[in-house]
């Protein structure tokens, strides 16, 4: 009986299958069967993560600590919100743990980001643009956060060297924001595309926190390009 189940359940998923491949180019065929593919997706389903991503940034914060209960974040790029997700969870900004200090996250896109218990949102807002970065001081407790997290990334043109130019000078950018609301000792981490001037922004990191480190989580997979750089131990310039 458990073998006719099991045949079955097979049969079943190989015509869904079938069905969401039908009408695709080869290009979204090759997309979808990866994303069915992918045990992180799966698990991001199971654990009611909005996308993936949420995996690697669970994976640098359980190596390295750098989420804490009471702790403001500032996440960039953050929609659909899967850091900020995470983010929650770590910082307790959502109250769920009344023993523990609660923190805060604000999370800036482009694009919109559907509301998370836990965190405030500006949708439809540029990281690079300096109104945003007002927007932010007034929305952080103190006008200071202790970690910024960005796994912002352009819309890839398929032109390598364009789009790491393009996520490098956001990367840049993250150094201003830095200036404005990053405490003394605070950490950041940012999603790159390896490249050429990734020792540039390695080198601008290098001035103003102690240590910087490059990161490829597992869930980050293998054969992109994507990478992350860990910067901690702030030293705002001129203190
Ligand atoms: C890979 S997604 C982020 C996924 C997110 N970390 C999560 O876990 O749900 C990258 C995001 O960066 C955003 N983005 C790109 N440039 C931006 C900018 N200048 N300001 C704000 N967001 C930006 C995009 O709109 C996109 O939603």
């Amino acid at each position: 009986m458990w073998w006719l189940y099991q045949q079955r359940r097979r049969l079943h998923s190989s015509v869904c299958l079938l069905k969401k491949l039908k009408g695709k180019s080869p290009a979204e065929q090759r997309w979808l069967m990866r994303q069915l593919k992918d045990p992180y997706v799966k698990a991001s389903h199971a654990q009611n993560f909005r996308c993936r991503s949420a995996f690697k940034l669970l994976e640098i914060d359980d190596q390295f600590r750098v989420l804490r209960p009471g702790y403001s974040v500032v996440d960039c790029g953050a929609a659909p919100g899967a850091w900020s997700q995470v983010a929650v969870q770590r910082v307790n900004s959502a109250g769920t743990d009344p023993a523990l200090p609660r923190g805060t996250v604000v999370g800036v896109d482009l694009l919109h980001i559907p509301p998370l218990d836990g965190a405030h949102f500006l949708s439809s807002h540029d990281v690079t643009d300096p109104t945003t970065h007002a927007k932010l001081l007034e929305l952080l407790p103190d006008n200071h956060a202790h970690v910024i997290l960005s796994d912002m990334a352009p819309n890839a043109s398929g032109f390598h060297e364009m789009d790491h130019e393009k996520i490098i000078s956001m990367c840049l950018s993250l150094i201003d924001l830095a200036e404005k609301v990053l405490l003394p000792g605070g950490s950041l981490v940012c999603k790159y595309w390896d490249g050429i001037l990734v020792q540039k922004l390695q080198a601008r990191l290098s001035s103003v926190f102690s240590s910087v480190r490059t990161l490829k989580p597992h869930a980050s997979r293998k054969d992109s390009a994507e990478r992350y750089f860990l910067a901690r131990m702030y030293i705002k310039p001129g203190k």
